[in-house]
């Protein structure tokens, strides 16, 4: 049986990734994550009671275990998600960006290629990465391809982006058998509510604002989370070292569009009368260097993989809010402590 160490588990994109690929794959699972303000150990809690998967709590800048365990595990797959991922924290402040994003990606790049060196079998390093990269797109610019340049426009992205061309060099120099994902906007269960999405559902059920930022005609692609993953496990089986692809939802959106929507549904779901939380939704300042539009052509992925989306955004959308309702508890204690800080510094109100 192969074994795989996928970083960054404990949070949105990895949490789903680890809970589809246990039900559908015959590999050990050893996740490593820092449990940041962002990982949640209840997101995967039962997988690892009921044996499915192996955790270690532990940084991925960390030379000297993340070393131990490629010696220990001799893994056969990395998939790579750890990472700070929020733009707006990113412009609070970079620092933890460079250190985990770029730092943490050359750390375990190193241990893969000295673990991997005298290996046969096709080991793989599976780096998942962000269309943010790419920069934005005018209104009637076609959608990104992996033949876009990289033009990253926020810390976070730079942050990738850097991590992106590391992963690339060490392909290309090395012989690392690499491969860079680049998706769109996820959305779906276990999201961290700093994201549009989880923040409006959870605000509109409280009755609190609705920040949008700008006049909200900015667009952005939605993938469904669970359709990302098997994207991802698309290409772990069939993708080729040193190639990059392309992973997004064709479902461009803007976010007034989106932030609409929910209002909708959650007064659906609270059997509010139509209209109620659309009244919360307030403009507030833009981001800065706010990217305007971002959409991804996953055709080459669907040709040579036969990957395709399942959900589409209207039909799963209502699902995804009345998740956030029934999980209510777990929101709740994720918005305590901390995120009740940055909620004040980011909005100036309290969460
Ligand atoms: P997330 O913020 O929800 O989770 C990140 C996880 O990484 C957390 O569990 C955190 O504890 C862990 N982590 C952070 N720093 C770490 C460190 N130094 N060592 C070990 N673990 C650490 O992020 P997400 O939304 O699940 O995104 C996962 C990956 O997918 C990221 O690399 C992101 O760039 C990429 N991505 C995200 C989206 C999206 O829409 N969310 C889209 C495309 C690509
Ligand atoms: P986000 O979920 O942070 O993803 P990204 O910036 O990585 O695309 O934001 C999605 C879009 O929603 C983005 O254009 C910024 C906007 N947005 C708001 O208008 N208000 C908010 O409170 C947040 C968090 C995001």
């Amino acid at each position: 049986m192969s074994t795989w160490l996928v970083t960054g588990a404990a949070g949105f994109i990895g949490a789903n990734f680890v809970r589809l690929a246990s039900a559908s794959v015959e590999a050990r699972l050893v996740v490593l994550d820092a449990l940041t303000y962002a990982g949640n150990l209840e997101n995967i809690a039962d997988l690892v009671e009921a044996g499915k998967i192996e955790f270690h709590r532990g940084d991925i800048c960390d030379i000297d275990l993340v070393n131990e365990l490629f010696g220990r595990h001799r893994f056969d797959r990395v998939v790579h998600f750890a990472a700070e991922s929020h733009v707006d924290r990113s412009i609070l402040g970079a620092e933890p960006f460079i250190r985990t994003n770029i730092q943490g990606t050359a750390v375990l790049l190193a241990a893969a290629r000295a673990s991997w060196q005298d290996r046969q079998g096709k080991p793989l390093f599976l780096h998942v990465s962000t269309d943010e990269v790419f920069g934005s797109l005018e209104p009637d610019d076609p959608p990104f391809t992996e033949n876009s340049p990289y033009r990253p426009n926020s810390p976070y992205s730079a942050s990738k982006a850097a991590a992106d061309h590391l992963v690339r060099a060490w392909h290309h120099t090395y012989g690392l058998p690499t491969i860079i994902s680049n998706c769109s906007n996820n959305y779906g269960p276990w999201q961290f509510p700093e994201k549009l999405i989880p923040l409006m559902i959870l605000n509109a059920f409280d009755g609190r604002e609705l920040p949008v930022y700008g006049d909200g005609r900015q667009v952005r692609d939605w993938l469904h989370v669970e359709d990302h993953c098997r994207a991802l496990l698309a290409i772990l089986a069939g993708g080729q070292a040193g190639r990059t692809y392309v992973v997004g939802g064709a479902c461009e959106r803007t976010n007034l569009d989106i932030v609409q929507r929910i209002a909708l549904e959650a007064d659906a779901l609270l059997r509010r009368s139509p209209g109620s939380a659309a009244k919360l939704i307030r403009h507030v300042a833009d981001r800065p260097g706010h990217d305007r539009r971002y959409a991804m052509n996953a055709m080459a992925l669907q040709r040579e993989l036969g990957w395709r989306p399942r959900h589409d955004l209207e039909s799963a959308l209502p699902a995804v809010v009345r998740w956030y309702w029934e999980n209510r508890a777990w929101a709740d204690r994720i918005r305590s402590g901390t995120y009740v800080e940055y909620y004040e510094q980011q909005y100036g109100a309290r969460a």
